[in-house]
């Protein structure tokens, strides 16, 4: 049957009517009383579940808070034990005819399970949802049955693992090696063993809510649905017919034993609602088939019964709730609401068509999002585990973070490979806000074995996790891991060249087991390899594996996939012709260090200084193929980077006071971090009207995992960097910037837009001297700018200028009307952008006699410039409260109008006095003692 209207079909007069015998018993193991023990070093505290061992012993003050100064080298030992989990299982229902389950949504990791002291079942993968049937160990029970759970060191497993007879090997280096090695053996956070900007815990625990659930024999339990939402006829990865109803089809994974008698006897019925709950139409399911363990079922939905959902910026997050039921008879067996969205979202990557060459596009292939049908621009950044533990990340937490991200105009995120699959409640708040999370399988920096049992773990793994959050209208794409093809693949082929086994055993996993992983559960998501990729050479469903990877088989003068751009040479920060030319950037970056304040919550007030050994050795930037061990010494590269960059375009500060001469350094760093984002940002975004057809920019990262040197725009606690409020500021729709080759000294100008419609406005372009004098008449250029497109409306060369570039600022503004997409109404959008020489620790900075003010009425900030240009004022808020400005890290000129800065605040303790602390500073202040 087909489900059209709501006016067609009434709700079913049985729904929730359930028989109360055929309901399975439900125990969170969350509300029982764990212990947590060791019996080497004779340690019992109180346990709790979801937990990690770290965090029980830092709650029972048996270790000092992990992330405290040198914490993830002093607490190794915390690693290299096995711990257990204990508990007694309370109350079960210990009648006939009931069958017991144990089911963990996640064991990290290695474990061994004992119920009454037999043994039940070992696991080793975080990643998967574990489910068994204990109802005859329960039997012979005597007393109340206890539950142990032993957690392995995933440390010494894996390097036991490594060195088992015959353990595959790989080229030197081709591992990214951080603190712990051997990572690619454990089906485990891969950033649990250490990353360049996070340290390596290897916690343990059960990470994920746990249950024992007890099933009558004739009813069932759903532990997993999955729900895809697709167009009629749409394949993977291409873009569907937009003109063609909506397919649902609902898959339920169950314990228990399925009724088999489908579809005579009983069926599987949907009923969608609004966010009221009210009903827009419910039917049943067509083509019904069961396996032991699954039902599955699907429906078409003709015209437009429901809202599309769109990413933020691009139109409403329209949500329904689906509620799927399995029915026999009257009776209700079980059912299963899933709230979700209906959109088509698409990574095209077909080849370039004669269409578009006409516009001006380079050859060679597509490599961007389409949502609902329409390019748009990708504006995001990479996103990484936001704590070394899990359990502790909370939904407000991810709330906060992810309002950030909306404030930072930013509408993709991509979940990067080797932390863990995100939780549902992370889709779920993405779901509201319009984030779009690419996701990825978690593989990275790397290659993994292949043995039988390693892929069927991982084919698990992919296949629970694929259709646990593919009902997620943010879900964006799958791929199969972090810099694989463009890294790992190629330094294997470098070290041991013209063997075929690197590829081969690359696409046994990438292509053999995570591409049918999600082909085989999902029509309207796309899947990639490779985060970095230059995409496929051909894409054709009859083949056993529809997928041939394009790899370097390129042709000159075309453009083909994403990039990936890393350069710690600060000399070319700022030389255009150093960035890659691409059809999509998905990873670039340069590291800062965090605020003051934030060094202040983990490291002690004597290391309060740049070099401190606390502080370099938090810094995990180590060179290639270095690891913590031999890193004593060469841990300061990543300081020595920042140093060089900071001092080589800047004022660096000399200041008396020790502390305040750390907070500049520290800010200075961000300063050039931010400024190396926007260079590329604007780039990668001009690029959208250019040959190369750009559309998509996800810088790393977007927040800190701890406090440290790290790529991020956001510290631990959820403080933006100087990187987040420019980031905000050169992700807004249209755009004005500048692009100079300074070995020519041609400098040009352009708009660009992302709007899905022509935009028009003027240009103003006044220079000045940073004493605040006009040195050249302003100039008003009238432009235009197409969709998704950028247009020039500035021309010259520098060496030509009557003034020296040392004394002189160009400053540039924009006022435009436009339609944001989806919307009706015209609005204005203004932007601002200053250039000047790359040095400015070499040009005539003035003191800007900067003026800050705050007025109780507006809660409002009011910052003026007065006797000159004030480079990069910022704003600082004092420790202890959590807000952000609307801007911060601008120029400002005398004469400009006093700038009006409004606050959000998210956290506070101060009771507001925190506004008593604020502070104001600019560049200048580099330069006073
Ligand atoms: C793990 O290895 C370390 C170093 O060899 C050793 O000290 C520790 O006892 C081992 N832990 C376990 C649980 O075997
Ligand atoms: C630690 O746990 C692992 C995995 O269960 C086991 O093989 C090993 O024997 C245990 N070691 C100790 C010292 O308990
Ligand atoms: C809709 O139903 C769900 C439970 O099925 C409930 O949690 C939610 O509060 C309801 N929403 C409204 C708006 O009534
Ligand atoms: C059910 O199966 C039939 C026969 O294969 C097919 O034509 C129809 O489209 C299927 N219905 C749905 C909703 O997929
Ligand atoms: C961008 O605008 C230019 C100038 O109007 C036009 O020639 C070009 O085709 C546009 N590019 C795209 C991809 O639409
Ligand atoms: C600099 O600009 C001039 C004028 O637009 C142009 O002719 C010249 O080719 C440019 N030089 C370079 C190296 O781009």
């Amino acid at each position: 049957m087909r489900l059209s209207s709501l006016l067609q079909v009434a709700a079913f007069p049985f729904l929730g009517s359930a028989l109360l015998e055929r309901s399975p018993t439900v125990f969170d193991l969350s509300e029982a009383k764990w212990t947590l023990s060791s019996s080497i070093y004779n340690i019992s505290v109180p346990g709790s579940v979801p937990s990690q061992a770290h965090l029980d012993l830092y709650s029972a003050g048996v270790i000092p808070d992990p992330y405290f100064g040198l914490g993830d080298f002093d607490l190794r030992w915390v690693a290299e034990t096995n711990w257990t989990y204990s508990t007694v299982l309370e109350k079960l229902y210990t009648g006939k005819d009931t069958t017991t389950w144990l089911l963990f949504n996640g064991l990290d990791t290695f474990t061994s399970i004992k119920l009454c002291g037999q043994q039940v079942a070992t696991t080793n993968n975080q990643f998967r949802q574990y489910y068994f049937d204990v109802t005859s160990y329960l039997g012979a029970c005597s007393g109340k049955p206890s539950l142990d759970i032993n957690f392995g060191s995933a440390v010494n497993i894996t390097a036991d693992i490594a060195n088992e007879p015959g353990q595959e090997t790989w080229p030197n280096a081709v591992e990214g090696l951080f603190e712990f090695p051997n990572r690619q053996f454990m089906r485990k956070e891969q950033s649990d063993f250490g990353w360049d900007w996070g340290p390596g815990f290897a916690p343990a625990g059960i990470w994920r809510p746990a249950y024992v659930i007890q099933v009558p024999s004739s009813g069932f339990y759903i532990r997993n649905a999955l729900l895809d939402i697709h167009r009629q006829g749409q394949l993977n990865n291409l873009p569907p017919d937009q003109n063609q109803p909506w397919i649902v089809n609902a898959s339920l994974d169950v314990i228990g034993s399925v009724p088999l008698t489908f579809p005579s006897g009983a069926t599987l019925t949907i009923e969608i609602m609004d966010m009221n709950n009210s009903t827009l139409a419910s039917g049943n399911m067509e083509n019904v088939t069961t396996t032991k363990t699954s039902i599955t079922g699907s429906i078409t939905i003709e015209g437009e019964t429901c809202q599309l959902w769109w990413p933020h910026g691009l139109g409403p997050q329209n949500l329904y709730y689906f509620k799927i039921s399995v029915v026999n008879g009257k009776d209700v067996l079980a059912s299963v609401t899933k709230r979700t969205g209906f959109r088509t979202i698409v990574l095209n990557m077909t080849p370039i068509s004669e269409e578009q060459l006409a516009q001006g596009i380079a050859p060679g292939n597509n490599w961007h999002f389409e949502i609902n049908g329409h390019e748009f621009y990708a504006k995001g950044s990479n996103f990484i585990p936001p704590d070394a533990f899990w359990p502790r990340v909370t939904q407000k937490r991810i709330e906060q973070l992810f309002q950030s991200v909306i404030d930072g105009n930013q509408n993709m995120l991509r979940v990067w490979a080797s932390g863990a699959y995100s939780p549902d409640f992370i889709y779920d708040i993405a779901d509201e806000m319009g984030i779009l999370l690419w996701s990825e399988f978690e593989f990275g920096d790397a290659l993994y074995p292949v043995d039988g049992p390693f892929l069927e773990n991982v084919r698990e793994e992919a296949e629970y996790n694929v259709r646990r959050v593919n009902h997620h209208p943010s879900l964006a794409l799958w791929a199969g891991g972090n810099e694989l093809e463009n890294l790992e693949l190629l330094l294997a082929e470098a070290a041991d060249p013209g063997n075929p086994k690197w590829q081969e055993e690359y696409e046994q996993l990438f292509l053999g087991v995570l591409l049918p992983a999600v082909y085989g559960n999902t029509k309207s998501i796309s899947y990639i390899p490779s985060s970095t990729t230059n995409g496929y050479l051909e894409l054709n469903f009859s083949l056993p594996i529809p997928m041939i990877e394009r790899y370097n088989n390129l042709t000159p003068g075309s453009i083909y996939g994403d990039t990936d751009h890393y350069d710690y040479d600060s000399t070319v920060a700022f030389d255009l012709s150093s960035y890659p030319v691409g059809r999509f950037a998905n990873e670039f970056g340069f590291h800062s260090m965090p605020s003051l304040q934030t060094w202040q919550q983990a490291v002690s007030p004597d290391e309060l200084y740049f070099n401190s050994s606390t502080i370099q050795l938090r810094n995990h930037h180590y060179p290639a193929g270095g690891t913590f061990t031999d890193n004593y010494a060469t841990s300061s590269k990543g300081m020595a980077e920042m140093t060089l960059a900071a001092e080589r375009y800047y004022p660096v500060p000399h200041h008396v006071d020790p502390i305040a001469n750390f907070s500049d350094w520290c800010h200075t760093t961000q300063i050039f971090q931010a400024d190396f984002y926007r260079s590329q940002i604007t780039y990668y975004r001009r690029g959208s009207g250019l040959p190369e057809r750009q559309l998509g920019s996800l810088y790393w990262q977007l927040e800190d995992i701890w406090q440290a040197p790290t790529w991020a725009g956001i510290e631990y606690d959820g403080r933006w960097k100087v990187l987040h409020y420019i980031s905000k500021d050169i992700y807004q729709p249209i755009i004005i910037a500048s692009y100079w080759d300074y070995s020519t000294g041609n400098l040009t100008a352009y708009v660009t837009s992302d709007l899905w419609s022509t935009a028009a406005g003027s240009a103003t372009l006044t220079w000045y001297g940073y004493n605040g004098s006009v040195l050249a008449p302003a100039s008003t250029v009238p432009f235009t700018v197409g969709a998704l497109n950028t247009t020039q409306v500035f021309t010259g060369n520098t060496s030509t200028l009557p003034f020296s570039l040392k004394d002189a600022v160009l400053k540039m503004n924009i006022s435009a009307t436009g339609i944001l997409p989806n919307t009706q109404e015209r609005r204005e959008f203004k932007h601002e952008f200053y250039f000047h020489d790359l040095d400015l620790s070499k040009v005539n900075l003035v003191d800007p006699g900067l003026e800050m003010s705050y007025s109780k009425d507006t809660g409002n900030f009011t910052v003026e410039a007065k006797t000159g240009v004030a480079a990069w004022v910022w704003l600082d808020i004092p420790a202890g409260t959590l807000a952000n400005f609307n801007e911060n890290a601008f120029w400002l000129v005398p004469g400009d109008d006093p700038r009006e800065i409004s606050v959000t605040v998210k956290q506070d303790q101060s009771d507001g006095n925190w506004v008593e602390g604020v502070t104001v500073r600019s560049l200048w202040d580099n330069t006073l003692s």
